[in-house]
C-alpha cells in the first residue's frame, strides 16, 4: 500500500495534454500527485525517458497518446504502445511490477475520460508498495537501457 504515490504522466500535446486541460476546465478533478509532462508525440518518447522517471523515484508512469488513426505523426501512438509493452517486460525483469507502467489513448475532447484514467491509475499504484527505487533500495539487474 502506498498512500503517497508519485506518478508521472507523459501526455501528447495533441490529445491527452489538451484532455487534461479540458478536465481542469470542466472541474473534473484528478489526483494532484499526477504530474503531467507534455510531449510532442508519444512515438517520439525514448525508452530512456520512461525509465528515467522510474529511476527518479516515480511509483507509476502512464503514457497517454492519441487515439488510433489520430496521431499527427501517423503511427507514433502505435510505436509508443509497442514500446510501453516492451518496457513493461523490462520492468518485470528488474523486479518492478509491470502494472506500474501503462499506455492510454484519448482525444483532446475526452476531458472526463482523462480524469477517470488518472483516478484509476492512482488507485492501481496506491495498491502497490512504494517503488523500491524511490526507497533507494537496489533493484535486481539494474535499469540499464
Ligand atoms: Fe499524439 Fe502522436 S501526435 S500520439
Amino acid at each position: 500500500m502506498n498512500t503517497d504515490p508519485r506518478i508521472i504522466s507523459f501526455c501528447c500535446y495533441n490529445c491527452a495534454y489538451a484532455a487534461a486541460d479540458l478536465a481542469g476546465a470542466m472541474r473534473v478533478s484528478y489526483d494532484p500527485r499526477v504530474t503531467i509532462v507534455g510531449v510532442p508525440c508519444t512515438g517520439a518518447m525514448e525508452a530512456v525517458v520512461v525509465l528515467g522517471a522510474f529511476e527518479e523515484g516515480a511509483d507509476g508512469v502512464f503514457v497517454a497518446g492519441c487515439l488510433d488513426g489520430e496521431c499527427h505523426y501517423k503511427e507514433g501512438n502505435l510505436r509508443a504502445r509497442e514500446r510501453v509493452a516492451r518496457l513493461r517486460e523490462r520492468l518485470s525483469e528488474v523486479g518492478l511490477e509491470p502494472e506500474r507502467l501503462e499506455m492510454y489513448q484519448v482525444s483532446a475532447a475526452m476531458g472526463a475520460r482523462f480524469g477517470e484514467i488518472a483516478a484509476e491509475f492512482v488507485d492501481r499504484i496506491k495498491a502497490l508498495p512504494p517503488s523500491p527505487l524511490r526507497r533507494g533500495a537496489a533493484v535486481k539487474g539494474g535499469m540499464s537501457r
